[in-house]
């Protein structure tokens, strides 16, 4: 595939790592710290664009990109207020976008046994559930996309539930999500329920940003030719 490259900070260059040491070539990076013509030129050639930002930059360029015609794999989070806007800018353009707030198969494994947990704890009432989430400094949403995912996961299988909140005293039927930030951690989200006698937690802790590059080339390879939107559960079927 040629790969444009919107955001070349720490995911755009894993991913050009991933995309070169395969067969693809990159024929542009697009940053606000590299703005040479000729890459924003070459952008029209690419077979697919990667959109990893920030959150209020996130939604015009994937804009951009229906507007041109190219299929756009977007991983950049805290954007989703705007995705009703989005999807009907897809259909007008007839374009391609490919999301997800984490594009990691364990993640998204996760995300499946997130679901089967809360169905079954819907029985099991004297647990109670805490959500925490641990990235780096530099991170700038929170609480993170993936764990508002796994709130949402919770709250649409847990009928105790109605609500998350983020870094307060949570009321009976509100999932509190802890963000915590720490020096260089990729990604850490453990979903913990208690009770007065035990206690159950799932982990997955990201231990480099691969999984996340990985992952997003094969949204790029599984989007070509299509046209609408997709995610993580059309590409591995879970
Ligand atoms: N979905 C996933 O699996 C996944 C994994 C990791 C990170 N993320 C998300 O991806 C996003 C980027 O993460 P990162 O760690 O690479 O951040 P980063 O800060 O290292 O890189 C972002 C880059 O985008 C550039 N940028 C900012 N505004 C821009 C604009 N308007 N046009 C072009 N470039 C612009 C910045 O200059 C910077 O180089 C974040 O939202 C993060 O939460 C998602």
């Amino acid at each position: 595939m040629k790969i444009a490259l919107i955001g070349y900070g720490k995911m755009g260059k894993v991913i050009e790592e991933i995309a070169l040491s395969g067969s693809h070539e990159v024929v542009s990076k697009i940053d606000v710290l590299n703005t040479r013509s000729d890459h924003i030129e070459n952008i029209k050639n690419a077979d697919v664009a990667f959109e990893f930002t920030k959150p209020e930059a996130a939604v015009s360029n994937i804009l951009k990109c229906f507007k041109l015609n190219i299929p756009v794999v977007c991983g950049t989070t805290g954007w989703y207020d705007n995705f009703e806007f989005v999807e009907n800018e897809c259909k007008k353009y007839d374009g391609t976008l490919f999301h997800a707030s984490n594009f990691s198969l364990g993640v998204n494994i996760l995300f499946e046994l997130n679901h089967k947990l809360a169905l079954i704890m819907n029985n099991f009432s004297e647990y109670d559930i805490g959500l925490t989430e641990i990235h780096h400094l530099q991170k700038l949403d929170s609480p993170s996309g993936t764990a508002i995912t796994l709130a949402k996961g919770i709250l649409d299988n847990l009928d105790r539930k109605d609500k998350w909140v983020n870094n307060k005293d949570a009321a009976k039927t509100e999932i509190n999500i802890i963000s915590k930030r720490e020096e260089k951690v990729p990604g850490t989200h453990t979903i913990k329920y208690e009770s007065n006698v035990d206690k159950l937690e799932i982990t997955h802790s990201a231990k480099n940003r691969m999984g996340f590059g990985s992952g997003a080339i094969l949204a790029g390879e599984f989007i070509q030719g299509k046209k609408g939107i997709f995610t993580m559960q059309d590409l591995l079927k879970l």
